[in-house]
């Protein structure tokens, strides 16, 4: 009795004792890790300033995805041009308004210039080639090689370009009245990329490449969405399963064709004859092997300088070019004034060329109001400061993400008179001449500006004037109106329609 009761009382004397000691434990403990979790997402002093973050989520409920909500448009109002939000326990600083941006880019390209660490894309890249590459020497090098390639093969591109205008032009013809042409668009804008690099071009209904190209683009639209920002704000995902790995399984896919065609470039090359960029980089490597300095050519650069040219070369002009014929529907009257210019410049018998963009004001202003206003890379590609810097009042630590907000500059109300609404007239003076306002950057600017540019506005000029030439556009469902909102993706993207086509008769 007297021990059962001793018992009980050491049992209650234990439950007193032990346990609020061992959940005053686990509550310190806790508390612990909030404060360090805490610590964690302050910002240091100095730093641009932005929303109170989370621990652990950061301000996951504002991140800046493609079609950017409300939210961050109010944080832009709230927090000025420069502001940060937290992903987890990483700040992002967010570039708001033309003068930012450029001030960042340009007249401190030295400090912004660098690209950051994400695991999930250096797993993939190892962070060679050029897009995601550093800002360092290799980097310089592979850009000057690329860009040199393309310069070189100006009138080869021409010639590629018209040859893939006249199977575009022929598939339209056949394709009967109401097509949905987001895969031809896409198809023909990659194969300009293919001949310059690979040194050939896919046949339309080529199903490998087919779901080559739909690997490509069903990887930048898991990239940019949650599974990506999930992968962003958790790396250590990346060795887990789950749905994520299929961008490393389409990654790899890609890169085994990559391989492929490398692989029977070195079985059929003649050096110092170079058919295209590949056999150009493997003349390179052998030539730069016998210098004793230092190279960056190798085959990690090389691969990934085949895939950075196919990745960033195709969806961003084929998107661009679908915004132009869903703009076009949407405003035939505009549509109806670029043809009497195509017809009263081009004609009929011979094929659009780019010394006629000169004598085309007003298809040239229409052109870059499409691209301003699809926007079809809102917020750039992530750029990282390369040093600790102090910009506009704000101290930003070396490797910051840094994100130019393109969206803010293209649709700037103190750069633009109609910033919402299509308007070619930001482009053209009183005269009626082409003129080009400081914050038209659908390339963005400074070292990183796009390498593609000069060769996405060859391809959107021909590619528009020919189709234009050709063929009347119109909406065809009389009980709706063109959308133009955009759909959600990588990049900003129309939602897909239905294009009506009818052939023009000969001027
Ligand atoms: C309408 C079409 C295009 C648009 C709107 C566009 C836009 C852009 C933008 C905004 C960037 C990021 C620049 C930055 O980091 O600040 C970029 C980078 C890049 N673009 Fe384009 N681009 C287009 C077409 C092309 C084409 C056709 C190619 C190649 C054949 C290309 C190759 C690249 C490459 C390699 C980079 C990375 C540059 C670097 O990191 O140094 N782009 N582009
Ligand atoms: C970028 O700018 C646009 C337009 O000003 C705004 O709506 C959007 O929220 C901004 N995005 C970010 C990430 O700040």
């Amino acid at each position: 009795m007297a021990a059962s009761l001793g018992s009980s009382a050491l049992d209650a004397l234990s439950s007193t004792l032990i346990s609020p000691s061992l959940s005053t434990c686990l509550v310190f403990l806790a508390t612990f890790l909030l404060l360090l979790e805490w610590r964690k997402v302050q910002r240091p002093r100095g730093f641009p300033p932005g929303p109170t973050a989370l621990p652990l989520l950061g301000n996951l409920g504002s991140l800046p995805t493609q079609e950017p909500g409300m939210a961050l448009y109010k944080l832009s109002k709230e927090y000025g041009e420069v502001f940060s939000i937290y992903l987890g326990h990483t700040p992002w600083v967010v570039l708001n308004g033309y003068e930012a941006v450029w001030d960042a880019l340009v007249q401190h390209a030295k400090e912004f210039s660098d690209r950051p660490v994400i695991p999930v894309i250096s797993k993939v890249t190892q962070r060679l080639g050029i897009l995601t590459a550093p800002y360092d020497h290799s980097w310089k090098q592979q850009r000057r090689f690329a860009v040199s390639t393309l310069r070189n093969g100006n009138t080869f591109l021409k010639e590629k370009i018209s040859e893939e205008v006249a199977f575009l032009l022929q598939t339209f013809r056949e394709s009967g009245r109401v097509v949905d042409p987001t895969f031809t668009i896409q198809n023909a804008v990659s194969n300009i990329v293919c001949s310059i690099v690979f040194g050939h071009r896919f046949d339309y209904d080529d199903s490998r490449f087919r779901h080559l190209l739909h690997l490509l683009a069903e990887n930048l639209r898991l990239f940019s969405g949650w599974i990506g920002q999930l992968c962003m704000v958790m790396p250590w995902l990346e060795n887990c399963p789950g749905p994520h790995q299929r961008i490393f399984r389409n990654a790899d896919a890609l890169r085994d064709f990559y391989d492929e065609s490398i692989q029977v470039h070195r079985q059929t090359r003649v050096e110092g004859q170079p058919r295209d960029l590949i056999d150009a980089y493997l003349d390179e490597m052998e030539q730069e092997s016998q210098d004793q300095s230092a190279s960056s050519f190798s085959d990690g650069n090389l691969i990934n300088v085949v895939s950075d040219l196919f990745v960033a070369g195709t969806e961003t002009t084929a998107t661009t070019l679908r915004w132009a014929l869903l703009y076009m529907m949407a405003y035939p009257s505009i549509q109806d004034r670029c043809q009497r210019e195509i017809d009263d410049v081009i004609g009929s018998s011979r094929a659009p060329a780019m010394s006629d963009t000169a004598s085309m004001p007003y298809t040239v202003a229409v052109i870059h109001e499409v691209q301003r206003m699809a926007n079809v890379l809102p917020t750039g590609f992530m750029h990282a400061t390369a040093s600790d810097v102090i910009f506009r009042g704000y101290r930003i630590p070396k490797g910051t993400i840094v994100i130019p907000n393109l969206t803010s500059v293209l649709y700037d109300e103190n750069h633009w008179k109609t910033p919402l609404e299509f308007n070619p007239g930001h482009f053209l003076n009183d005269a009626g001449q082409f003129v080009k306002p400081d914050a038209f950057l659908p390339f963005s600017a400074g070292p990183r500006v796009c390498l593609g540019e000069n060769l996405a506005k060859m391809e959107i000029f021909l590619f528009f004037t020919s189709l234009m030439r050709r063929f009347q556009f119109y909406w065809p469902d009389p009980e709706s109106q063109p959308c133009l909102a955009a759909a959600i993706g990588a990049s900003r993207s129309p939602q897909s329609y239905q294009l009506g086509i009818r052939q023009r008769p000969d001027k």
